[in-house]
């Protein structure tokens, strides 16, 4: 089953096509456009320039919100369950993202909507958990809108199938945290840049959503490898931010080879920010993110955003096929309050300012994602 409808939007709104030089440019202009298209979708004019992006903004206190209410999802994991764990406050699920400029305003996440949309579809989220935690989102905010639906979930290795019975969707999750290989071979675990046999499992998914960053800082007994392969070279270690860009020009190069666009609409999650560090939002004595109950005011994170994401733009901005960069890290910095803390898998032992509670920020990504294929 094709995407009739996105490629005649591709068509409506088709951008000259890309050289080299311009396929950044020319990929923001399509992701303006699809902002602008949703925009008109709902009423706006054609005749006013694109101008809505959708990932510049700021949180708005809104009571209609959260999207669901986490008790009615048995299945959320309880690393994300803050409230089941004891989350006193409850403020921070009641902010809606509201994006810079006037008539620039996201529709409402329809759950019944998004499943008619995908009926017969496949998506699948490849990560590491803050994957997991945004499908747990969609899954929980496409099962609380039709809740007498029948659901299966079921688990085969490394992958998770949420399937919504009555519609033939089905929402995955391949848990994948380099995206690339780790092999086990004589002289021990190797980490390899060049090669994503992994790939296999993504052929044919009609909705991709990648995403790896936070594994690639690990160090000590909990890093998954012991020596990292580029080419011919083994190496102990190298600088991970280097091994970070190789490893995504390797899955730029898969998706180019695998992705044919008329069939599969590919997405990456960007950077999910964490709260370690006081300091980078004016608050020097916080030492984590215990105890933030409010977002940052505004649309400025005085840290700014982690340099992964320029690493991940500039393998973006070389990329032959159409992914649609989901930007949230902006958004989601401004959300120091949105980490389970000390309601996490961990307790009070080991904080997560990583994670996020659900109901939560995650269901913001989606919300996104949703707008996104309006
Ligand atoms: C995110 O913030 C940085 C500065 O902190 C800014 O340069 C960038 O344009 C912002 N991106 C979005 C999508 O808002
Ligand atoms: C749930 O999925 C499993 C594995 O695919 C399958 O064997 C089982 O029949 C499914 N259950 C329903 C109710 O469809
Ligand atoms: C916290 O962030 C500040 C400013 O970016 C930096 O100077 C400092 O070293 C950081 N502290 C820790 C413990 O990482």
């Amino acid at each position: 089953m094709g995407w009739g409808w996105w490629a005649q939007r591709q068509c409506r709104w088709a951008p000259p096509p890309p050289s080299p030089s311009h396929s950044s440019h020319w990929k923001l202009a399509l992701l303006t456009l699809m902002a602008w298209g949703a925009e008109a979708a709902r009423g706006g004019s054609n005749r006013d320039p694109p101008r809505c992006d959708v990932f510049q903004g700021s949180w708005v206190a809104d009571s209609s919100y959260p999207l669901y209410d986490p008790s009615v999802c048995p299945f959320i994991e309880r690393e994300f369950a803050c409230l089941r764990n004891g989350r006193p406050d409850v403020a921070f699920a009641k902010y809606r993202w509201q994006p810079l400029g006037g008539g620039c305003s996201l529709s409402r996440f329809d759950g019944h909507d998004f499943l008619e949309r995908m009926r017969g579809k496949t998506i699948m989220f490849v990560g590491d958990s803050l994957s997991r935690n945004q499908w747990q989102s969609l899954t929980c905010m496409l099962h609380s809108a039709v809740p007498n639906t029948k659901y299966n979930i079921t688990r085969q290795d490394d992958v998770s199938t949420f399937a919504f019975l009555d519609y033939g969707v089905k929402v995955m999750l391949d848990r994948n945290v380099y995206l690339v290989d780790v092999v086990r071979e004589p002289i021990g675990r190797v980490l390899k840049l060049d090669s994503i046999q992994g790939g296999k499992l993504w052929m044919g998914i009609d909705m991709l959503i990648f995403n790896t960053w936070h594994w690639w800082n690990r160090r000590g007994p909990t890093q998954p490898w012991d020596y990292i392969q580029d080419g011919k070279q083994i190496y102990k270690d190298m600088d991970r931010m280097v091994a970070f860009e190789k490893a995504l020009t390797t899955w730029a190069g898969w998706v180019a080879a695998n992705i044919d666009p008329a069939k599969s609409k590919v997405f990456f999650q960007g950077i999910s920010p964490s709260h370690y560090n006081g300091t980078q939002w004016n608050e020097p004595s916080a030492k984590s993110c215990v105890g933030q109950k409010q977002p940052m005011p505004g649309s400025t994170y005085p840290g700014g955003p982690p340099p992964a994401v320029a690493v991940l733009k500039g393998v973006l901005s070389k990329i032959k096929k159409p992914v649609v960069l989901l930007d949230i890290t902006n958004l989601s910095l401004l959300r120091k309050d949105g980490h389970p803390s000390m309601y996490g898998l961990g307790g009070r032992t080991a904080m997560d300012c990583s994670h996020w509670c659900l109901s939560g920020v995650p269901d913001t990504w989606n919300e996104i994602l949703y707008n996104l294929i309006l």
